[in-house]
């Protein structure tokens, strides 16, 4: 398995992963490619054998962090790949304070990934979520450095 920064000729691939991990909220293309493109951006993926088993969008702005979305294909799960891939954009990023993301409530596998590397729940939006309705559990990870 290679870790890569990922490049356009990967958003065939990890359309299809997304299409496998998120049911109808799956990202579009043009969605994939908009967060590619974006210049506070850094996507991430893992090939094993040139299929596209595992996705990370990370955006950082100024001292604050965001980690976008995270997808694993089923049958790589709980090997830490979601892990490797999350940790190493952290580590690569240079002056961070905090680091934020949202979560549906009921996603207890990424909820105990995220508690797993030291972010905590911060509030809850309700009805923050559509196709279905669901809260959003806002998480936040904060550097020792920051002053916060
Ligand atoms: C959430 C997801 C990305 C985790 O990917 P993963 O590669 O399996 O996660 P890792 O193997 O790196 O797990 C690291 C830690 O997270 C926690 N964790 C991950 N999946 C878990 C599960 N199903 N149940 C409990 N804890 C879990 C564990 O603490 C785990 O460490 P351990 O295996 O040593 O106990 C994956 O399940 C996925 O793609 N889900 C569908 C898409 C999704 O919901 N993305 C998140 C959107 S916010």
């Amino acid at each position: 398995m290679r870790y890569l920064e990922m490049e356009p000729s990967h958003i065939g691939g990890v359309k299809k992963l997304l299409d496998m991990c998120f049911d109808s909220s799956a990202w579009s293309e043009s969605m994939i490619r908009s967060q590619l493109e974006k210049p506070c951006s850094y996507c991430t993926i893992a090939e094993e054998c040139g299929d596209i088993i595992a996705y990370l969008a990370y955006e950082q702005i100024a001292d604050e962090g965001s980690i976008i979305e995270v997808a694993v294909h089923p049958d790589y799960r709980r090997q830490g790949i979601a892990r490797e891939l999350i940790n190493s954009a952290l580590h690569n990023s240079e002056g961070l304070s905090e680091v934020f993301l949202e979560v549906r409530e009921s996603n207890i596998s990424a909820r105990a990934l995220y508690e797993s590397l030291g972010f905590e729940e911060l509030s809850v939006r309700a009805d923050y979520y559509d196709d279905p309705k669901e809260n959003a559990v806002i998480m936040r990870k904060i550097y020792e450095n920051s002053g916060n």
